[in-house]
């Protein structure tokens, strides 16, 4: 079984070095492929109360024998929820779901800046970090802008910032930012979906290594020091993107990825303008 290193964050506490994405899965696909991936060796899960599986993915945990000290469970407010109250209700529902005394890691989905609440809400998560129901507090698709009000009204900076981002939709401005406040950057998507996949500049740097193009990208994201979140369906999936951690790119290498870097290569929202739905 592959050993993730483990890194720092800015609370000190300590992080997976990689994680395992659960969107789009149901509860029992959750349940399924959570199990899966704690035998292939993950140890950090990324859920959200938006994707309506924390149930699914609380029951998998549940199931085997690993300790919960070991596990490192990630979920997200969602934008209907945001606001000082709204959130820690929404918490507590969330917890409920995951049949947990204490998250590991509680972010904010998206700022929705149109609706001027995420500073409320983060209000309300130093509050729940206070009294030790979640052990890390952290934002997710937020733009410097947003970060910097975070920071200058409540004094607290978030431990993590989870974005988009794959070889192809680079994000080094902001990646940039969230390193010089002290963030770790979490990379959602970091397969671009499977869709570029079968790139064929990424084909070649994936020969030069006998890797496969999915391994690549999880090795670029964990290259410039980000936590990549991939999710699979598929057990040997899951079990290949693990081992990115016994080979490494070279400056060649990451010459030739930088070529398919290209704002226009985003597939989710954009955080300025993103509404939830
Ligand atoms: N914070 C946010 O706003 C946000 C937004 C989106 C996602 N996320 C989180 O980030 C996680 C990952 O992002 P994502 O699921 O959108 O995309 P992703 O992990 O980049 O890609 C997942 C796709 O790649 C396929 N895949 C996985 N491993 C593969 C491999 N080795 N070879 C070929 N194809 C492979 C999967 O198919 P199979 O399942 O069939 O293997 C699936 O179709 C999500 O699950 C979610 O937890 C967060």
């Amino acid at each position: 079984m592959t050993t993730i290193p483990l890194l720092t964050l800015n609370d000190g506490r300590k992080i997976p070095a990689i994680g395992f994405g659960t969107y789009p899965l149901d509860n029992p696909q959750a349940e399924a492929a959570v199990r899966e991936a704690l035998a292939a060796g993950y140890r950090l899960f990324d859920t959200a109360a938006r994707y309506g599986n924390e149930s699914g993915v609380g029951t998998g945990l549940l199931s085997f024998d690993v300790g919960r000290e070991d596990i490192f469970v990630t979920t997200k407010l969602r934008g209907a929820e945001q606001g000082f109250d709204s959130t820690l209700r929404a918490f507590e529902a969330s917890l409920e779901r995951l049949k947990m005394s204490y998250i590991d890691m509680y972010l904010i989905h998206w700022p929705l800046p149109g609706k001027d609440l995420y500073v409320e809400s983060w209000k309300a998560m130093i509050r729940l970090q206070k009294e030790g129901r979640v052990r890390s507090i952290g934002v997710s698709n937020f733009l410097p802008e947003h970060l910097q009000r975070l920071i200058d009204e409540t004094g607290v900076t978030p431990a993590v910032n989870q974005i988009e981002m794959h070889v192809d939709f680079a994000q080094a401005a902001q990646r940039e930012v969230d390193s010089k406040l002290g963030i770790l950057t979490q990379a959602w998507s970091p397969l671009g979906r499977g869709d570029i996949l079968k790139d064929p500049t990424l084909g070649r740097v994936a020969e030069r290594h006998g890797r496969t193009p999915a391994q690549v990208m999880l090795r670029w994201v964990v290259q410039t020091g980000s936590v990549p979140i991939p999710k699979s369906a598929h057990p040997e999936r899951m079990r290949a993107n693990l081992r990115v951690f016994d080979f490494q790119l070279t400056d060649e290498d990451m010459r030739d990825l930088a070529t398919l870097d290209a704002p226009s290569h985003r597939t989710g929202g954009d955080p300025a303008t993103y509404i939830e739905e």
